[in-house]
């Protein structure tokens, strides 16, 4: 689903470094990859591989002691690290919104819940008090808050993990910016609201056309929402495809190790397996493939060469030496998993 227009966010050569103790960490390490509008693409990877610095560098959100190192971010036409940060405070919420991770910590603990969002509201829509109220009143509501108007009289310790992370989905609307970046919506909330969190993204996406960049840890998640996947491990992108591409044809064993890992796909319990060992710390990548430590299909060459993004269709791209012996085991084909956005 690429169309002829150019794409709405492209991201291209992005390095971000932080200083530390230790040296300097790459966080995010020539990252590239395209958002076109009305699209949903997932971010994918386990905790610590770059995924919300990656977010918050599109953000231009990276502070001391970190720093953008290299690369561009085009969005709508203009690239972002050419702007002042007045003009970024501009594009922040307007054009691109995002949805933190952690809920409590982006909610303000002493306002409530009516007067944040329609702060946000009267701040982007520059209607009246009362306008942005019940506008705020209408977006608690479409995010599937039975009362909207006792959560506006809340403070945000006053509600649940789920409640506050709608509210927080709701604030991120209100704005009503071409670009959603949503943070890990799902993590912090029980699996019955995950699924209505998830149905509600979809909706939106329906209902506002909206284009969306969904960062999560959880590969059966972006199964039920994206239209396209980019796989993150240490830094890096590994593989980057259709939903039907990650799902039915998955070519790096990184890959292949998260779909193994789901449990809610009854996949047959010898390929349910979680992967060996941990994503290395970025000041201490190894050399070569940073994933050689832990790779079923690692060689020689993996030890010493660092490997190459491989186009093995024009929606699809794999950085790995021996994708061609990566084979998907047919039990995944059988699973029926992602099959929902592979029309
Ligand atoms: N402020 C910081 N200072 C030093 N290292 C950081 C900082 N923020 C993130 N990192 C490092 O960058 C890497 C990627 O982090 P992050 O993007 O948060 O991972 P993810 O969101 O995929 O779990 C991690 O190794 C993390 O320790
Ligand atoms: S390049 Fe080598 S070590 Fe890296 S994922 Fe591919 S086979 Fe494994
Ligand atoms: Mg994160």
């Amino acid at each position: 689903m690429q169309p002829d227009s150019p794409p709405l966010l492209d991201v291209r050569n992005l390095t971000t470094t932080f200083e530390t103790d230790e040296g300097v960490a790459n966080a995010v390490d020539d990252v590239s990859f395209s958002l076109y509008k009305g699209e949903t693409l997932g971010i994918v990877g386990e905790s610590g591989c770059g995924k919300t610095v990656t977010a918050m560098s599109i953000m231009r959100l990276i502070r001391s002691p970190g720093h953008i190192a290299g690369g561009e971010i085009i969005l709508n036409g203009r690239n972002l690290l050419d702007l002042t940060e007045r003009e970024m405070r501009s594009v922040r919420g307007n054009e691109v919104g995002m949805v933190f991770q952690e809920a409590m910590t982006s909610l303000n603990p002493v306002f409530t819940i009516g007067d944040q969002l329609t702060e946000v509201s009267l701040y982007h829509r520059g209607s009246s008090w009362s306008d942005a109220y019940d506008c705020s009143v209408d977006m608690l509501a479409r995010v599937g808050i039975s009362d909207p108007h006792a959560v506006m009289t809340s403070y945000p310790h006053q509600l649940s993990g789920g409640m506050r992370q709608r509210a927080l989905i709701a604030m991120g609307l209100v704005a009503n910016p071409g670009l959603l970046i949503l943070d890990e919506p799902t993590t912090a909330i029980d699996v019955t609201v995950q699924a209505q969190v998830l149905n509600l993204i979809n909706d939106l996406k329906k209902e506002f056309g909206m284009t969306v960049l969904l960062i999560t840890h959880d590969l059966g998640v972006v199964a039920e929402v994206c239209d396209r996947v980019a796989i993150m491990y240490a830094s890096h992108i590994v593989e980057c495809g259709t939903v039907h591409n990650i799902y039915h044809s998955p070519r790096h064993p990184y890959t292949l190790g998260l779909l193994a890992s789901i449990p809610s796909f009854h996949l047959p319990k010898e390929i349910l397996t979680i992967i060996p060992g941990q994503v290395p710390r970025p000041t201490n990548y190894p050399p070569g493939c940073n994933f050689h430590s832990r790779c079923n299909f690692a060689t020689e060459s993996c030890v010493i060469h660092e490997p190459t993004m491989t186009e093995m269709s024009s929606q699809h791209h794999i950085a790995c030496w021996n994708w061609e012996d990566v084979t998907p085991p047919a039990s995944l084909h059988r699973a029926g998993i992602g099959d929902r956005n592979c029309e």
